[in-house]
């Protein structure tokens, strides 16, 4: 078998531009563009570029970015506060703050501060929760953006045997959430799993989100199983590498996610999506 590719960057294409048409039909109607506010803390090179996407991306559809670069000697008082005033801002409707935080911030209480309704990261224990009782909000933007892919398959989820690997509160365990909600029987594996490969191997659906390059070779996916790559590490060489071994699984997976040009569109995707939705749909809201 040669596996199909779930190409994240032509869906997520076609994603950006049914929100840009959304944004322009919205003015139309008199309602302001949908705000978006990114907070980044001091000089981590991959997150200012992630930050630089997230203000491109909203200047391609329209919407209202604010971006603001704060030193690494930020107060956790001092980043609440900004978040709080965020929260209050009528011209914002999605609040993220890029983490990884520097090691004094605690960065569980800064998204705490985050009001939910804003939480366009999907982070927040209230969005979280609610997914986890089956009446999702606002949903983690990874997993958000891996369904919409799943979905691009065509397959039946419900009843589908699916293993994670990588229990991280932002990916590895709302994944395992949502695949939970879609009817698949989830295993987690992490750190402290004894058997990985055990629990591969029977898998109709693998999801790795490591970031460990080889972690999962080709002869551990089982024949015609869909293969989710979250991982993307730089090798020595400068190339960007998933956790699965790619041209041994193609052999063997029906479908399969390339890194880059998988997962990686279809976050920002669904954080865009996020900040759409939570925009009001009324001029006066
Ligand atoms: N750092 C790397 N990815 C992300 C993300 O999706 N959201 C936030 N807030 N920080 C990140």
């Amino acid at each position: 078998m040669t596996a199909k590719i779930l190409d994240g960057n032509a869906i997520a294409k076609a994603a950006r531009n049914e929100m840009a048409k959304i944004v322009t039909a919205r003015s139309a109607q008199g309602l302001r563009p949908p705000g978006l506010a990114v907070i980044l803390v001091g000089d981590d090179m991959a997150s200012g570029i992630y930050v630089k996407h997230k203000r491109r991306d909203c200047e391609e559809l329209g919407f209202h970015s604010n971006v603001q670069h704060l030193s690494s000697n930020v107060t956790q008082e001092d980043l609440e506060e900004r978040v709080i005033t965020l929260n209050n801002d009528p011209s914002i409707d999605g609040i993220l703050v890029q983490l990884p935080l520097p090691a004094h911030i605690d960065s569980g209480r800064i998204i705490d501060c985050i009001d939910p309704a804003k939480d366009v990261d999907g982070f927040h224990p209230y969005n979280i929760g609610r997914l986890a009782l089956r009446r999702p909000t606002i949903r983690s933007c990874t997993p958000k953006g891996i369904m919409l892919l799943l979905e691009h398959t065509g397959v039946e989820l419900r009843g589908l045997d699916a293993t994670i690997i990588g229990a991280s509160n932002h990916v590895g365990r709302p994944m395992g959430l949502e695949l939970l909600l879609a009817g698949c029987t989830v295993t987690t594996a992490h750190k402290f799993s004894r058997d990985i490969e055990g629990s591969v191997v029977t898998a109709d659906l693998v999801v790795s989100a490591v970031g460990k390059p080889g972690l999962v070779p080709g002869s551990w996916i089982k024949p015609g199983a869909i293969v989710v790559d979250i991982g993307i590490t730089r090798d020595d060489n400068g190339k960007l590498r998933g956790d699965v071994v790619f041209d041994e699984a193609c052999e063997r997976a029906s479908w399969i996610t390339p890194v880059p040009g998988g997962v990686g569109p279809m976050t920002r995707v669904a954080m865009l999506q996020n900040t759409l939705d939570a925009a009001p749909r009324l001029p006066d809201e």
